[in-house]
């Protein structure tokens, strides 16, 4: 054979390879996949948006669900990688007595306890149950991303050591140190916390349970961004809790790391460049979590079964405005090369934010 065959009969092979495969495998209720490992997810979807997520909600489950695919995929060091942890291995779960003890995974345990049952029920991994579960949690929020969702990862996991998981409180070079150990850059990190754009507390100050980090805890828009930036006034429920800074609105909030994080040099203009472009936000969350999901993994060993993920309805709105009550001379514009942009202001008068109904 020349030179010249085997360059043709290449190019065919990667031809082949590479046309837009069909959707052989039939799945139930009509559904099809590329491949048939992927149809269980169909099944294990239609549990979880019934079981798990009260029929399709981006409400207190599927925001746990969404922080755990983080507590359990940072267990992860690439300057320990034999003591790190196994990353997204599901060991938060199957070590659930050990991990959930470490004070920075206070709270995990309810969802994990939900969890549980639904991943054995479906004899899926726990580290793949916990990266899907958060990925269609997340896909009911407004606005939401549609996160690549790999499949396959082993049911095998050791315990992940303590202090892997970044606090509120943390000094914020220990907090850029600890993610930069699992691979992720400042302006990464910026983008991880697109997830609190649908978050609430619990357990930094007990007494306010549900209260969110922005007014709209179920959308996934770019209000987090610009309430982290509003001058603080006020702590919310009973006085300073440890990790707390001081919020702009009665009702919300502000973690200590997310109002450094808003205002760092490092991160500012990251931070700052979400609050006109919330599409742009969805599409660094997806890239930035397409790395978190598979940390301690060889993704090319994985099944891309992102199909079986819904996909959200589009955001009210791309620009975020400021809350009423407040006008753009409450921002404390932190990024040095470019203004605070101009957004709308809502009218009226300032408002109480409810918190998370607990379910
Ligand atoms: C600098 C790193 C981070 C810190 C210090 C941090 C800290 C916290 C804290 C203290 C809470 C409140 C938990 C409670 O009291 O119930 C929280 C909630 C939450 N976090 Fe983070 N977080 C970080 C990064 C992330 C990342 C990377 C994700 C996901 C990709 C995430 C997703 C969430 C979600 C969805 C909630 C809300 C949970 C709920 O409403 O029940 N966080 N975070
Ligand atoms: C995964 O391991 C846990 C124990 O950690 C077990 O309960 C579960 O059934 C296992 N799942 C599969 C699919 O093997």
């Amino acid at each position: 054979m020349s030179f010249k065959t085997i360059f043709a009969l290449t190019a065919l092979v990667v031809a082949a390879y590479a046309a837009p495969s069909t959707n052989n495998a039939a799945c139930s209720k009509g559904r099809t996949a590329k491949h048939a490992t992927c149809c269980k997810w169909f099944d294990v979807l239609d549990d979880i948006q019934e079981n798990l997520f009260d029929g399709g909600e981006c409400g207190e489950e599927a925001h746990e669900s969404l922080r755990l695919t983080f507590h359990d995929a940072i267990g992860f060091s690439f300057s320990h990688p034999l003591t790190g942890g196994g990353g997204a291995d599901g060991s938060i779960m199957a070590h659930s007595e050990i991990e959930t003890k470490f004070a920075a995974n206070n709270g995990v345990d309810d969802v994990i306890e939900q969890q549980r049952p639904l991943a054995i029920k479906h004899g899926v991994s726990f580290g793949d149950f916990i990266q899907f579960a958060g990925a269609v949690g997340v896909s009911n929020c407004l606005g939401g991303p549609r996160l690549q969702f790999l499949a396959g990862r082993a049911n095998f996991s050791l315990p992940a050591p303590d202090k892997t998981v970044p606090e509120p409180q943390d000094p914020i070079n220990q907090i850029f140190a600890r993610m930069g150990d699992a691979g992720f850059s400042p302006n990464e990190v910026a983008d991880l916390l697109a997830s609190h754009s649908v978050a609430a507390q619990d357990h930094v100050d007990p007494s306010v349970h549900g209260s969110p980090f922005d007014s709209t805890p179920s959308d996934f828009d770019a209000q987090f961004f610009v309430e982290t930036l509003l001058k603080g006034i006020s702590t919310t429920g009973s006085g300073p809790a440890v990790g707390e800074a001081l919020s702009p609105l009665p009702g919300e909030l502000r973690l200590q790391s997310d109002f450094v994080i808003a205002r760092d040099p490092r991160t500012a203009c990251e931070w700052q460049s979400f609050v006109t472009d919330q599409s742009s936000m969805v599409k660094k969350f997806e890239k930035v979590m397409s790395k978190l999901a598979v940390l301690g993994h060889i993704p090319a060993l994985l099944t891309d079964c992102s199909e079986v993920i819904p996909v959200p309805k589009p955001a009210a709105s791309n620009i975020a405005h400021i809350p009423a009550g407040k006008t753009l001379k409450d921002i404390e514009a932190s990024c040095k090369v470019k203004p605070f942009p101009t957004i709308p202001v809502l009218p009226g008068p300032i408002s109480s934010i409810p918190p998370v109904p607990p379910s």
